[in-house]
This record gives structure tokens, sequence and C-alpha cells, in this order.
């Protein structure tokens, strides 16, 4: 097949009444797919089903010091929990806060917290006028939500294969005393499945913002989420921040939400000695202590981080066919005709699918129109608006095998169709 954008006139009629057959005939079949939702599908969940047996004594409920975990007290976490997931951040047990059920929320809180109490020595954000934020894009919706939220002005910054553009990063934020922070999620990237490389986890490291306090929300929401058998490297920033002297810079989040499960996982934060003392100072008055009920389940059935580490693999049988069943979709059905573009990630929940420009919106359309649901276009931008109408986040962790099959077949029809019907204008 020829590239599209090769093909005369009569060639891209001749595609378009094939594709428009196809798309016809999917849609007479009444289907009702989804590949919206990033969660985890029930085969997922069934994995950690024993987890919640782990504890049925009283002996069961202390931790290895004794602590009677069916009370109050610990306001950080349990030490060994500590310890599994200072482990996996590659941080010091110290640097690491044990919270509640979910690390959106922790990251919500911090935000909450700069705006209100500030960063150790400096004023609160909301006293500062109008703050900014950069945002990587494509990024993770309820992000641009938490700052859209505290109507935090949001910059566009672009992603590539490697992460961030970090020339636009440097110069943004040394000129602008405004901008406070950026997002991001270093590994497996939601929604572009890509890695930050070394050099661009240096570049974070040796920021020199114009503001004092100019915070990297770092969320390692997918750390150990392989779905390849040779998984991404992320170099740990932390270290590369101690070298530089700017370890103020990261506040690190992950939880177990893709571990065991969404919404009764554990979420953790690890943050400078510095930041941890700023922000304990404001958790002790938020609560007494989160649930360590649910953080020694977590121990005892994970163990440690290597248990967790060999526990990742059991998800990374069942997600990683539903990933291949995409990508080999893609590349057979769509990547000849040069109508979009994507990464084969190694890990994560999604795979980013660059349509061509000004047809995101249509392929969603044309989707749904055929049974199949997908995250609307421009829900991976701030404010929901993507400048080029072409960046569409496929899910595919939930569907089964044989659901992804159909979808992924209708979408990537979808998506020529609306690029032939563009080309024809
Ligand atoms: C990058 C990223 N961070 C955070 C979350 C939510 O995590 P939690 O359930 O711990 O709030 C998600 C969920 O999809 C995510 O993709």
């Amino acid at each position: 097949m020829k590239c599209y954008s090769e093909m005369n006139r009569d060639e891209l009629m001749s595609e378009k009444n094939v594709l428009q057959g196809k798309y016809e005939e999917f849609k007479n079949e009444g289907l009702s797919l989804d590949m919206s939702r990033g969660k985890p599908g029930s085969e997922q969940l069934d994995i950690s089903m024993p987890m919640l047996d782990v504890l049925s004594s009283e002996s069961d409920c202390r931790t290895d010091e004794g602590f009677d975990c069916r009370n109050y007290g610990i306001l950080d976490g349990i030490p060994a929990v500590k310890k599994m997931f200072a482990d996996i951040l590659e941080v010091s047990s110290d640097e690491v806060f044990v919270g509640g059920n979910s690390s959106l929320n922790m990251m919500f809180d911090t935000i909450s917290c700069l705006m209100t109490q500030g960063a150790p020595g400096c004023e609160p954000w909301i006293k500062q006028g109008n703050i900014k934020f950069l945002c990587p894009v494509p990024g993770y919706d309820r992000h641009f939500g938490v700052t859209e939220y505290y109507g935090i002005e949001m910059i566009n910054v672009p992603m590539d294969s490697n992460g961030p553009d970090m020339d636009l990063v440097e110069q943004l934020v040394s000129s602008d005393e405004k901008i406070k922070g950026i997002w991001c999620v270093p590994k497996y990237a939601n929604p572009t499945g890509i890695t930050y490389s070394d050099e661009v986890v240096r570049r974070f490291a040796a920021l020199k913002p114009a503001a004092k306090d100019f915070r990297i929300i770092w969320d390692n929401a997918y750390v150990i989420h392989d779905v390849a058998d040779e998984g991404d490297k992320l170099l740990n920033l932390m270290d590369e921040c101690k070298k530089n002297g700017t370890e103020d810079l990261p506040i690190m989040f992950t939880s177990t939400s893709k571990i065991t499960f969404p919404g009764a996982g554990v979420a953790v934060m690890a943050c400078s000695e510095n930041n941890m003392k700023s922000f304990k100072e404001r958790y002790k008055f938020q609560t007494i202590g989160y649930d360590k009920i649910n953080q020694l389940r977590h121990l005892r059935y994970l163990k440690d981080s290597s248990g967790l580490i060999e526990y990742m693999k059991k998800h990374k049988a069942v997600i990683a066919p539903k990933f291949k069943c995409v990508l080999d979709a893609l590349e057979s059905e769509v990547r000849e005709t040069g109508c979009a573009k994507w990464e084969n990630p190694n890990g994560g929940y999604f795979v980013s699918v660059d349509v061509m420009n000004g047809t995101a919106k249509e392929v969603v359309r044309l989707c749904k129109e055929a049974g199949v649901v997908l995250t609307g276009a421009g829900a991976t931008y701030p404010y929901g608006k993507d400048p080029d109408d072409s960046n569409i986040r496929i899910a595919p962790t939930y569907p089964s095998v044989e659901e992804l099959e159909k979808a992924v077949k209708i979408f990537c029809v979808c998506v020529k169709l609306a690029a032939v019907n563009k080309l024809l204008g």
C-alpha cells in the first residue's frame, strides 16, 4: 500500500470506498466495546484476592516492632512498608511518607499545601499572584485537572521519545519566577509510554529555576509496570539532584493502584528532608494516621520490593498480549498509510496514537458510532484542548483480548477513513 500523502485523488477515492464499506459492516454489527478506561481488567484484580485474607488474628496485625496496627499512630507509615517503597523509588526510608489509598489525592494535597502554606521559607503560592505550571503534552488529564482546579495557568511543553522538550523547560523555568512546577510521569509516561532518558533526568536535576519554590512533581505511577521482557531503566532523579544540591526540587509519588486494587491500594510520597518536614507539619493536622491495616495487608502479601517486582510479572502475563494486540494491528493496518504515529511502549497502561492533524475528534466520533468508546480527543491536553486535534489515548488493559481485537480493527479503519476524508477535503 502507498502512503496516503502520495496517493492521487482517484486512489484516495477508491481507498475511501473500501474503508467506508468496512466501516458500515462494523456499524451493522451493533457492537459495544470500550478502550477508554485506564484500569486493570478483572483478571488482574483476581491476582490480588488472596491479599484480603492475610490478616485474621491479633498477632497478624502487629508490625515487626510489635506495634498494633489496629490502633491510631505512625503518621508516616509502617517502617517495613516505607522500606519497601523506598527500595522501589530508590530513595531512603526517611525520604518516604506512606499515605492513604491514592497518589493523586497526595498530589492534590501537595499542590494545596504549596498554595496555602508555601514551600519552606517561601510565600504561599496563592499570595504570589498568577502562578503557572508546565505541562508536558500529551499528558495525564487528572494532573491537569488539579492545576486547573486551583486556577494555575498551564503551559504546554511538547514531549518526544526522550521526555519533555528540555530546551524549552530550561528556558521557561529559568526566566519566569511565576512558573512554580511541572507535572512529570517519568517512566512509561501516561499516555505516550516513553521513559525519560538519562540526559533528560540529569537536566531536570540541574535546573536553575527563577522561582525558589519551583517543584518537579515526579509521578512515578508506573515505576515497576513492565510489559516487555526487557523493561526501561529510569535514572534516579533524587541521586542526580543530590549531586547538584537541588534535592528540594522533586516530590515523588507512586501507588499500588495498578498493582493490587485501584482505590484500595497504598500511596506514597518521597521527597527531601526539608520538604518532608513541611509536609508532615501539615499532615499532622490532617489525619491521626492512615490505614495501617491496609499497609500491613500489602506488606504481608507482597513481602518486600523484590516480592513486589516478582509480583508484577503476573500482571505482565495478563496485559502483554493486550498491548501486542493493539500494536500489531496498528503496525499491519496503519503503518504503511503513514497517517498516524505511535510509540511501542515497554510498560505502563497506554498506547498513545497521533492520528493525522485535525482528525482526532472525527476518529473518536466515528468509533463511537461504530460502538467503540475511546477517551475523548483533547483529554491528554490542559483544558482539554489539543491544538493539533491529533492525540488519542488507547487503554488496552480493561477489555479482553477478543474485545480488543475487534475494537482496534474498527479504530484502525476509523483512523484511515478520517485521514482519507481529510485529504479529499
Ligand atoms: C500517571 C498517573 N498517576 C496517578 C494515577 C492515579 O493513581 P492513584 O490511584 O494512586 O491515585 C494514575 C491513574 O491512572 C496515573 O495514570
